[in-house]
């Protein structure tokens, strides 16, 4: 046994950790950024346009990110966050995020976006459009409901009493599960609130938007949906 496994506990994980690339270095892709380097992850991050454009801003946002191209993110990174307007959702380079879990954490925001009917659909969650435009990934909403600062003074120690929680959707059991752990890794409790389809409980126009709860208050907050006025408007559309 070498030095550094002896004094290393028997329960340390000392498993690499994945890189993680973001989409977006704005606002919730720094913040999201700072929190995984704390978390120990590797950091890819790119903006839209060339690396320098955002170099200055990832060193003293998330100092220890990679500031690199979309590409290299999606080329590079076994999980990619989206952290950008997701009016541009097609500008995001799909086939090279086959095969990969996708983290979506984008919102319809018209202020932004512009008026667009296609993503203030009631019959359709944002992250499926999300879905069915990157086939070959598998799609998980987190991080979209939480603002920024929230995110960013929110991480907590697993068991922590003033903890908040995370709501997440997706299809897929597995990435699901991936997800969950990565939430709370990162510092939060993860509550899943179902399908991507279901993932419209956690977009604008649900009081769930911008929640920054405890996880029994968010599950509370999710069981009372159907009952608010857009819970009811999104049940007659559908
Ligand atoms: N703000 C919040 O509190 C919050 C919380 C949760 C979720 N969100 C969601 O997260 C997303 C980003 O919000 P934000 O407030 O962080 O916006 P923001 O501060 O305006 O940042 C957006 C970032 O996305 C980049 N971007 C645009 N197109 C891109 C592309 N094709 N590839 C890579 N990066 C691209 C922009 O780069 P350029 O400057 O080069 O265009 C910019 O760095 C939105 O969908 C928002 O709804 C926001």
């Amino acid at each position: 046994m070498s030095d550094a496994d002896a004094r290393r506990a028997p329960h340390e994980d000392t498993s690499p950790r994945p890189v993680v690339g973001i989409l977006g270095a704005g606002k919730v892709g720094t913040v999201l950024a700072r929190l995984l380097l704390a978390a120990g992850y590797r950091v890819l991050i790119a903006g839209s346009g060339a690396p320098s454009k955002i170099a200055l801003i990832v060193d003293v946002l998330a100092p220890g990110a990679v500031a690199t191209t979309a590409d290299e993110v999606a080329r590079a990174s076994s999980v990619v966050i989206l952290a950008l307007p997701l009016g541009k959702y097609r500008s995001i380079p799909a086939a090279l995020l086959d095969g990969k879990l996708v983290i979506d954490a984008m919102n319809y925001w018209w202020e932004v976006d512009g008026h667009r009917a296609d993503l203030d659909d009631p019959r359709v969650s944002t992250s499926e459009l999300v879905q069915a435009f990157l086939p070959g990934s598998r799609v998980v909403k987190a991080f979209n409901h939480m603002g920024y600062h929230d995110l960013d003074q929110g991480p907590r120690p697993s068991g922590a009493h003033d903890r908040k929680a995370i709501g997440i959707a997706g299809d897929d059991v597995g990435s699901l599960a991936t997800v969950a752990a990565f939430v709370d890794t990162v510092g939060f409790d993860p509550v899943p609130v179902g399908t991507l389809h279901d993932s419209i409980v956690l977009q604008p126009g649900s009081p769930l938007f911008g929640a920054n709860l405890p996880a029994a208050e968010l599950r509370d907050a999710v069981a009372a949906f159907p009952a608010t006025d857009r819970g009811r408007a999104v049940a007659a559309a559908r």
